[in-house]
């Protein structure tokens, strides 16, 4: 009865700005949808869409008013696909599919921005209802439009049989080049290239991977606007002038789809304020949290990622608005410097230098995050692979990407981008350049905590003998917690009787 009664492929619960763009992509590659939202409008806007761009002929997407009606239009074992918002609303969503009679061999694949640890929740929670599978999916509206980038993590029998549907459906990359393919219109997909689209893993390992990818999207944002900042602020160019800076860095090594956008935000005019319109937008950041995630699981898992955890905290900081303009009139900031016009040409390209170092950086916190966290799940993550699924779809794809895949196929092994022979060898040339721009914006009194939390990084991990010697010293003095010598082998913990003259040591463990 069931099989006479479907007509549609696949079945779609949520049509926001996500769901109906993912909907229409899954459309333009063949597949006819069954799709539900609890708002009817948004089912009406879907479907209206779906005939506007096809000129009326045969409709692909089939509009429901409720789950049992989207089971209904669908062969089994069946295939749905969630874009609801992350958190409870999943869980709903799962419930009243179980309640509409969804059985244990059909799949419902999660798309939204969920916590990793939910994923890893509900695999277990729904076992014998459905198999709960999950795809983070990064490239906001346009991306899932016409082809996202897509990290898909669960069970791997799950994963064969929408391998095929997700590699239609993803953002392809020309082999050759590295680069994204580019194609914007309704009803015409991309059919050739790699697309990026690979199994991560079991559990929430795609979820993981794509909270990661916010962070780094987190600090390479924030990188942006400090160097935006420096020249607005510290250099007094134009908004317009800045944007051609970016759009010059955008032909080189920084060539990313953020520098792309940001030149052309700089470069937008307000009619309203016949000003620039980045001047009229309020410098309080928003964050859902995946940022704030990534900054707390690396805390959690020992694998630092200043650059990231900076990148959230400037944006706390700019939610003080009121704060920050009351302290605006109380704090001293340094004496402006005379900057001639040779100097300023110069510190444009220190700044470029120093974006790109804090770039690498803040990339190689992300990938040793995921390493440290595969490790201890026992996932098997392919960061060559990960590497090629970002260059193209997702809001940090960069031709930079290209580099990485191509560091971690000479050593999959590589415990930290930074000692890459070619990563090693870029810092080395441009680290002067780094050092200057951040010693300027500091003399300067023009914040620019990620580009110095990066280089922070950086010299922390070059460097063979780090302080922590005292610190240790220090917690054994006040709490008797033990240090190692480094003159013995290692694993065996000594404490000092510090008040004693003589200050006798003993053996721990
Ligand atoms: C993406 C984006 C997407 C979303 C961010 C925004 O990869 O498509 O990262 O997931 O735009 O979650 O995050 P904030 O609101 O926290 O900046």
């Amino acid at each position: 009865m069931e099989q006479q009664q479907a007509q549609c492929d696949i079945g779609f619960i949520g049509l926001g700005v996500m769901g109906k763009s993912l909907t229409l992509n899954l459309a333009d590659n063949g597949y006819r949808i069954a799709a539900f939202d609890l708002d009817p409008a948004k089912v009406a806007a879907a479907q209206a869409q779906d005939q506007a761009e096809t000129d009326g002929a045969a409709p692909r997407v089939f509009g429901c008013t409720a789950f049992a009606e989207v089971l209904a239009k669908l062969p089994t074992p069946r295939i749905l696909i969630l874009s609801v918002p992350a958190g409870a609303p999943v869980d709903n969503v799962c419930e009243q599919l179980i309640d509409a009679g969804i059985q244990a061999d059909d799949i419902v694949v999660d798309t939204g921005n969920s916590l990793w640890t939910d994923t890893v929740r509900r695999e277990q929670a729904y076992r014998g209802k459905f198999q709960f599978f999950s795809t983070a999916v990064s490239g906001g509206e346009e991306g899932a439009r016409f082809g996202p980038s897509l990290m898909p993590s669960g069970d791997p029998q799950a994963w064969t049989r929408i391998e095929s549907i997700w590699q239609a459906i993803a953002a392809k990359v020309d082999p050759l080049t590295g680069k994204p393919i580019e194609r914007k219109e309704p009803g015409n997909p991309v059919k050739e290239g790699e697309p990026c689209a690979i199994y991560i893993g079991p559990n929430g390992a795609g979820h993981y991977v794509k909270m990661v990818h916010n962070g780094i999207e987190y600090a390479d944002m924030q990188l942006i606007c400090e160097a935006y900042h420096l020249m607005r602020q510290g250099l007094g160019m134009a908004p317009v002038e800045i944007s051609a800076v970016f759009r010059r860095w955008n032909r080189g090594v920084l060539d990313s789809y953020l520098m792309e956008i940001s030149a052309e935000v700089l470069e937008s005019w307000d009619g309203l304020s016949d000003r620039p319109l980045v001047e009229v937008i309020l410098d309080k950041a928003g964050q859902k949290g995946t940022g704030l995630w990534t900054a707390v699981s690396s805390l959690e898992l020992g694998a630092p990622a200043p650059t990231i955890a900076q990148a959230v905290y400037a944006r706390a900081l700019s939610g003080l608005k009121e704060e920050r303009v009351a302290a605006s009139e109380v704090l001293s900031a340094p004496k402006p410097l005379e900057l001639s016009e040779a100097d300023k040409i110069q510190m444009v390209d220190l700044l470029h230098d120093a974006l790109y170092c804090a770039k690498i950086c803040a990339y190689a916190q992300g990938f040793q995050l995921m390493a440290t966290a595969a490790k201890e799940h026992g996932w098997q993550l392919d960061f060559a692979g990960i590497a090629k699924i970002w260059r193209a779809g997702c809001i940090i794809r960069a031709v930079f990407l290209q580099s990485i895949a191509e560091a971690y196929k000479r050593n999959e092994q590589l415990p930290n981008l930074l000692v890459d022979p070619v990563f090693a060898h870029k810092i080395d040339r441009h680290q002067a350049n780094w050092r200057m721009a951040i010693a300027h914006a500091t003399v300067m009194g023009i914040p620019c905590g990620a580009l110095s939390s990066a280089l922070a990084y950086y010299d922390s991990y070059r460097t063979a003998t780090l302080p922590a010697n005292l610190l240790q010293a220090q917690r054994d003095y006040f709490g008797a917690h033990g240090f190692e010598r480094n003159d013995v082998p290692t694993g065996k913990r000594f404490h000092v009787q510090w008040g004693d003259v003589n200050r006798p040591m003993v053996m721990i463990d």
